[in-house]
């Protein structure tokens, strides 16, 4: 568990689509409605929610937010509700949860679609009761006033059709919802978030701060991304560390799969294996056809490697194309070549089993901010407090 300190999130935006999140943020903050918050990976949830706190009667008390994301459920629910002293092995003392931390505050369940059907049980319980019971406790312990956010980026209507989440719960949940439209489908928000990103990466690397011309933007408004704005922070922080003083970002300084979707040729491909079969321009084109076209990396590349018609060099070179646009992320870069995230551990085993994990490290120029560490797939629970 991490606690840090609340800071100011900025909420960058002009496009018409942001203008009405806004409303809806100015809305859900009047109230102490429940929030489901949805949108794909790196759009903004995390900065929604806490725009709405910030905005809320609640402000001045606290955030907790926790990841259910990889969190094992015992441990969830001992983290949100509390245990009682030798209610299980390690359970030295009475402990409180984090729903008691936070009287009168907001509670942010992030990632809630991850939830399995028993903690499902236990939070319905909950908003039906708003009474907190501590695990191995057979009476309630005590009431807390606490207002609920959840956010995910799962399609639940999808998950409630396939039995992994119940539909009554997703009703309670589901009372104002806002919804965070992906960074390609507007378009007129990458030039100022690049613009924002590139000033703040200047101050806080005490660099020059690069200027871009008008064909990258061109550029940067062609690319698909996959990551959203989580994406476009991290080749912005890139681009100023790379940019010499005074220097003009054009589209080739862009990385790989953002310049017209085209990875530029790689270190790791230059020993002679790589001249085999396909051939770097068929290696370009499975890239593009992943990042530009969204097939999956499960069927353009995997049956291709497995025939032998790509060598491991070829492989690694894909692979790094990819890091290099997820800042060495291996979970943005499932996502990236267009998998299920489930796939995760899958896609790692299979890269390590034919030597062509390369270590994220390199890619990581600076340290990173995303939420989601290397190499551990598990994510614990996070407090924040205001
Ligand atoms: N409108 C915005 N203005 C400025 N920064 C933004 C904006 N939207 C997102 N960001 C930044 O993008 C990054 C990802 O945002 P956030 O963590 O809120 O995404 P998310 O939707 O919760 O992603 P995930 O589903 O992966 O958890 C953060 O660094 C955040 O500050
Ligand atoms: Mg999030």
């Amino acid at each position: 568990m991490v606690v840090s300190a609340l800071q100011e999130p900025r909420f960058i935006g002009r496009s018409e689509a942001i203008r009405l999140v806004e409303a809806d943020v100015d809305c859900a903050a009047r109230s102490n409605a429940k929030v489901l918050i949805t949108g794909e990976t790196g759009v903004g949830k995390e900065v929604v929610a806490r725009l709405i706190h910030q905005r809320s009667a609640r402000c001045s008390q606290s955030l907790v937010t926790v990841n259910c994301a990889g969190v094992p459920e015992s441990l969830l629910e001992s983290e949100l509700f509390g245990h009682r002293r030798g209610s299980f092995t390690g359970a030295y003392r009475d402990k409180p949860g984090l729903l008691e931390t936070a009287p009168n505050g907001t509670l942010f369940l992030d990632e809630v679609g991850e939830m399995t059907m028993r903690m499902q049980v236990v939070l319905l319980r909950f908003l039906e009761t708003g009474e907190i019971q501590r695990i191995g406790a057979d009476r309630p312990h005590t009431r807390v006033n606490v207002r609920l956010i959840t956010a995910t980026n799962r399609d639940l209507s999808k998950e409630i059709a396939a039995g992994t989440f119940r539909e009554d719960l997703y009703f309670r949940l589901n009372v104002i919802r806002v919804t965070i439209p992906p960074l390609r489908e507007r378009l007129d928000d990458i030039g100022p978030l690049f613009e924002y990103y590139l000033n703040l990466f200047a101050v806080q690397h005490r660099l020059p701060r690069p200027q871009l011309c008008p064909t990258a933007l061109e550029t940067l408004m062609a690319h698909r991304w996959p990551g959203n704005v989580r994406e476009l922070r991290n080749v912005a922080e890139r681009v100023v560390l790379k940019a010499g003083a005074g220097d003009r970002i054009r589209p080739s300084d862009l990385p790989a799969d953002v310049f017209h979707g085209r990875p530029r040729p790689s270190p790791v491909a230059t020993d002679a294996s790589a001249s085999s079969i396909p051939g770097p321009s068929q290696v370009e084109e499975m890239t593009a056809r992943m990042l530009r076209n969204g097939e999956s990396f499960w069927s353009t590349v995997y049956p291709v490697f497995m025939a032998r018609d790509l060598t491991r060099s070829d492989l690694r070179r894909i692979v790094q194309t990819g890091l290099e646009s997820t800042n060495g992320n291996y979970r943005l870069l499932v996502q990236l070549f267009n998998m299920p995230i489930e796939d995760y551990k899958r896609f790692l085993g299979f890269l390590r089993k034919h030597d062509c994990h390369l270590p994220f490290q390199r890619f990581r120029t600076v340290p990173t901010r995303l939420r989601a560490v290397e190499p551990e797939p598990v994510r614990t629970a996070t407090a924040v407090s205001a």
